[in-house]
């Protein structure tokens, strides 16, 4: 919770939220020409290039503070919170939305139970509202939003392109690579792109299927090209990765071995996963904040969304649970809770050194919503019917990703409030 880094009223006591509203709004006035003053609103794509863009009228950004509701808006902790039943349901269905990857379409491959649908994530201090493609529409026009990262940042898109596409259908204009793991689509209705990168790593990385090698490489101190080389063209950038850092892996630095994770077979030393993972986000973002100096860019980084599985992950009953945990019966702990932790740092220390400067940075905290939603797997249904010949012991399991529809569409809507939020010149915490 918080306005930001630049933001005075961080040394304020914490009873600051229990002032008057008008005591607020007078608070908010000399603090919005503040943060005017130190940080220009960004360049709209808009206006050409190297041009100074036209001077920001406080005014009117306090009347948009005003407008969206200042409690709601700017005091709202939207990671901090409870799953509650809701029967609205969702905003889109497994046959309305044609961009859903059969293993995660849990309707369309029998999934029989519905309950998972009616949940709404519930901030302690506010209502996080529905997706609102419109609203999403306007502040992404004339924009290319890319999604970078492994099939946890597909299964985000996807979600994202079911959620936009209630209001507007866009055209496929780019697919390239085996199971399409480069994709673009364009909004021609407001010039918006949508795109997908796979990158498991962030950093250049090669993956143990295609090396004839029985390890994953992973290079921490170089970006991986393959999204990098067109960061020029992108405007917010959402990285998301984790689970493949999980994996046997020989890890080189400087051009030399640094060491590997499990790796029995060769003589490199250990090197524990979470130092990789922390190594690889530094080389990004700062690959990031470097490339970007002069152009402005969003970054969001969706921190690690926990897996479920309770047995194996073959057998029946691997991920089976019906509701989300209650709260108190499951505790944010060990490596989920490593991940997240590694996700934040990184993301905070890297704004701290772009304060005032031209790129925007958020942790899209997931990591608890995550952990509370056992439900939202596809489980065996990431094959269709799978006991359409009765029940069997062995069956494949999906506890990772997400059902579409599923919780990680809340993921989405809290991204759209990110970016209400950073229209209106103030970041969440
Ligand atoms: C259910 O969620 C919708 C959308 O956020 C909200 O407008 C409505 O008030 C919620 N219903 C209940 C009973 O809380
Ligand atoms: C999915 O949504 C469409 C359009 O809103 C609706 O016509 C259809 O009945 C829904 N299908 C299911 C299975 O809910
Ligand atoms: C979207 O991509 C098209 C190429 O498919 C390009 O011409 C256009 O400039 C892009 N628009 C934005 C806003 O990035
Ligand atoms: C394993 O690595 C150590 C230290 O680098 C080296 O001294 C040793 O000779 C290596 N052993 C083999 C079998 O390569
Ligand atoms: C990356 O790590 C280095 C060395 O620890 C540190 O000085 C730098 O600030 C970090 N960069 C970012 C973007 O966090």
């Amino acid at each position: 919770m918080g306005l930001g880094s630049t933001n005075p009223l961080k040394s304020q006591p914490r009873s600051f939220t229990k002032l008057l509203p008008w005591a607020l709004y007078s608070l908010l006035i000399p603090l919005v020409l503040l943060h005017l003053y130190f940080r220009p609103l960004h360049f709209s794509k808009t206006s050409p290039n190297n041009q100074i863009p036209p001077p920001h009228k406080p005014v009117i950004l306090f009347s948009q503070v005003l407008k969206a509701g200042i409690k709601q808006e700017v005091l709202c902790d939207y990671f901090n919170g409870k799953w509650v039943p809701n029967n609205s349901g969702p905003l889109y269905n497994g046959t309305s939305c044609g961009f859903i990857k059969d293993g995660q379409n849990c309707h369309n491959h029998g999934r029989p139970d519905k309950g998972y649908l009616y949940w709404r994530w519930r901030p302690k201090q506010c209502r996080l509202p529905r997706f609102e493609p419109t609203t999403f529409f306007s502040l992404l026009k004339n924009k290319h939003l890319a999604f970078v990262g492994d099939s946890m940042a597909r299964n985000q898109l996807e979600s994202l392109l079911c959620l936009m596409s209630t209001a507007s259908s866009p055209v496929l204009v780019y697919s390239s690579g085996d199971d399409k793991k480069f994709r673009r689509w364009r909004f021609p209705s407001h010039n918006i792109n949508v795109s997908v990168y796979w990158s498991p790593f962030l950093v250049k990385g090669m993956e143990k299927s295609n090396n004839g090698f029985n390890y994953n490489r992973l290079y921490l101190d170089s970006v991986d090209e393959r999204w990098a080389s067109e960061m020029g063209k992108m405007d917010v950038v959402v990285l998301s990765v984790g689970h493949w850092f999980l994996h046997p892996a020989v890890y080189y630095e400087k051009g030399s071995v640094l060491g590997c994770h499990y790796c029995p077979g060769l003589n490199h030393s250990e090197v524990e996963f979470y130092d990789v993972y922390r190594k690889a986000l530094n080389t990004t973002l700062k690959a990031v904040m470097d490339r970007r100096s002069g152009d402005a860019m969003d970054v969001i980084v969706t921190t690690f969304s926990p897996s479920h599985f309770e047995g194996e992950w073959d057998k029946a009953g691997a991920c089976d649970k019906k509701k989300p945990f209650e709260e108190g019966e499951k505790t944010l702990e060990g490596m989920d809770a490593e991940m997240r932790k590694i996700g934040v740092e990184e993301l905070e220390a890297a704004k701290k050194k772009e304060m005032g400067k031209r790129v925007r940075l958020q942790a899209l905290d997931v990591t608890k919503l995550a952990l509370m939603r056992p439900d939202g797997h596809p489980g065996p249904y990431m094959y269709g019917f799978p006991f359409a010949n009765g029940v069997r012991e062995r069956v494949q399991n999906d506890c990772v990703h997400w059902c579409l529809p599923g919780p990680i569409d809340t993921w989405n809507e809290i991204l759209l409030e990110v970016i209400k939020r950073w229209e209106n010149g103030f970041e969440m915490h």
